[in-house]
């Protein structure tokens, strides 16, 4: 099995590179924030729960998110791996996963996506025109986000790095260059 942590700092590439990477290697993307939009839209007492703290680029609680992560990894037993998008990004979301994956091998790699902040920044104010993402609007949000990346989530990357399995990968670039150099590293597990 091949059990990816697609990481990154907001903006950096993870949903875009994430759908290209499952059909090259048929694994399964899960995308918690793609999973909360979804709520969202529909209403659902999860959605309306996220909703507050994803507007204002905060995360949302770790028991809410680790509840939804594993349900869907026990919805889909059956996959060659899956590819984790924005999950985890805290202690917590780590210890709870490398719980789940241990009768499947454990997390193979974590590969970071490396963007400059002010080319995030700019991405996402750009993304904010056509998006709909309330998060992608205003430019205060989009730092609070990049803060608590830095703050919250950036000590995953050494939490993994200590395990052997944690890479940074340059994401600046053309989507199919940055696409390769992620291949580069999948094509060496
Ligand atoms: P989430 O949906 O995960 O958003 P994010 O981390 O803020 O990241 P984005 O989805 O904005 O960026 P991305 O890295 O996927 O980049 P993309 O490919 O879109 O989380 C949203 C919120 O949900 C969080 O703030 C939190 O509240 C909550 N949440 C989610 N997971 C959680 C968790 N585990 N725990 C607690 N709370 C959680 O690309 C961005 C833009 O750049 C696009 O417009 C794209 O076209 C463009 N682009 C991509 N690649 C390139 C390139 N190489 N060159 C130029 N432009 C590019
Ligand atoms: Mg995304």
């Amino acid at each position: 099995m091949i059990n990816l942590i697609l990481f990154g700092p907001p903006g950096s590439g993870k949903g875009t590179q994430a759908s290209r990477l499952v059909e090259k290697y048929n694994l399964l993307h899960i995308s918690t924030g793609d999973l909360f939009r979804y709520n969202m839209k529909n209403d659902t007492p999860l959605g309306l729960e996220a909703k507050s703290y994803i507007e204002k680029g905060e995360l949302v609680p770790d028991s809410v998110t680790i509840n939804m992560l594993k349900a869907k990894v026990d919805e889909n037993p059956d996959v060659a791996g899956y590819i984790f998008d924005g999950f985890p990004r805290t202690t917590p979301q780590a210890e709870a996963l490398d719980e789940l994956l241990e009768p499947k091998g454990g997390v193979s790699s974590l590969l970071m996506l490396d963007v400059p902040e002010e080319e995030l920044v700019g991405r996402l104010l750009e993304r904010g025109k056509t998006s709909g993402r309330k998060d992608d609007l205003d430019e205060s949000i989009i730092r609070n986000r990049q803060e608590v990346y830095r703050n919250e989530t950036m000590p995953i990357f050494d939490y993994y790095f200590k395990k052997g399995v944690s890479t940074k990968i340059w994401g600046v670039g053309s989507l199919d260059k940055v696409f390769s150099r992620l291949c580069l590293e999948l094509d060496a597990l």
